[in-house]
């Protein structure tokens, strides 16, 4: 028989993490599931637990020796595990940067920077163990190549989640442990409403009108990336709707 595989995910309680969570119970992989709403992971665990063995613990990445303490608890029967999927991410402050107040910049660099590097680091001698089909599957994201106003230090910590992925499968190359950007565009989460601070209006108006990306197409591409045969790396996957593109360079004019 071969060995049960296992995917940890971080950010399981809702969007992409969640939808992760279900596709890959659907091809009965075992989970591990974080995130800092515990209720939330509750629930997920009990939806799924009659289908694969499911895992769960609170979570907060940004906090480096609680992420230690976590991985250290994962029971034997989920170890080791084989992918990683470093989700937990988010937005803050869609105003300019000019007028953004600097705890909402350090928020993100803390958990998309900080928080995505202190899971990598305590999983890796994991990853390293399953060897060849193993993945790390980081949640990047357009902004952190194309720039846009109001994106800043979102922008700018996803460009970190890519180069940092580039500069991992370079030390990874002989351990069979994969390494993907997968940068979205537009997808329909609680993405828009935890940056615009819980106005539902601005949510739902952002996604209105248009054909968003949904939560489960991005868990369909992580799982993609997963299964793909050992020696195939998928380095960055940039993923768009059909109805979204670039704007044309903004200029700066005299009044007329
Ligand atoms: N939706 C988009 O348009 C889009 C596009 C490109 C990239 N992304 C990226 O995709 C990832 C998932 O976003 P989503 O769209 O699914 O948004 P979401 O619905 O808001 O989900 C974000 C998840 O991250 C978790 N999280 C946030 N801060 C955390 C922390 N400090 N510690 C642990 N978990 C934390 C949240 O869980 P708790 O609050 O329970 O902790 C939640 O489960 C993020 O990295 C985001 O930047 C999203």
């Amino acid at each position: 028989m071969s060995k049960q595989k296992v995917v940890f995910i971080t950010g399981a309680t809702s969007g992409f993490g969640r939808a992760t969570a279900r596709r890959f119970a659907d091809a009965g992989w075992a989970l591990v599931l974080s995130g800092r709403r515990y209720e939330r992971l509750e629930a997920l665990k009990q939806e799924l637990q009659g289908k694969v063995p499911v895992h769960i613990a609170a979570l907060d990445v940004r906090d480096a020796e609680a992420v230690s303490a976590m991985v250290a608890a994962v029971p034997e029967a989920f170890r080791p595990i084989t992918t990683l999927v470093n989700n937990a991410g988010l937005a803050l402050a869609p105003e300019p940067a000019q007028k953004v107040a600097l705890e909402d910049w350090h928020t993100m660099i803390d958990t998309n920077v900080k928080g995505l590097v202190n899971v990598t680091h305590a999983l890796l001698p994991q990853l390293l163990e399953t060897g060849a089909g193993a993945s790390i599957v980081n949640l990047g994201s357009v902004a952190g190549q194309w720039p846009y106003p109001g994106s800043h230090v979102y922008g700018a910590s996803k460009a970190f989640v890519k180069q940092f992925s580039y500069n991992l499968r370079c030390d990874l190359i002989s351990t069979g442990v994969r390494v993907t950007d997968l940068a979205p565009g537009m997808a329909e989460t609680e993405f828009t409403l935890v940056r615009t601070r819980g106005d539902q209006g601005a949510s739902e108006k952002l996604y209105r009108g248009t054909h968003p990306l949904s939560a489960e197409d991005i868990a369909e591409q992580i799982f993609y990336i997963a299964t793909l045969p050992p020696h195939i790396n998928i380095n960055r996957l940039e993923i768009m709707p059909s109805r979204q593109a670039w704007a044309p360079f903004a200029v700066d004019r005299d009044p007329a």
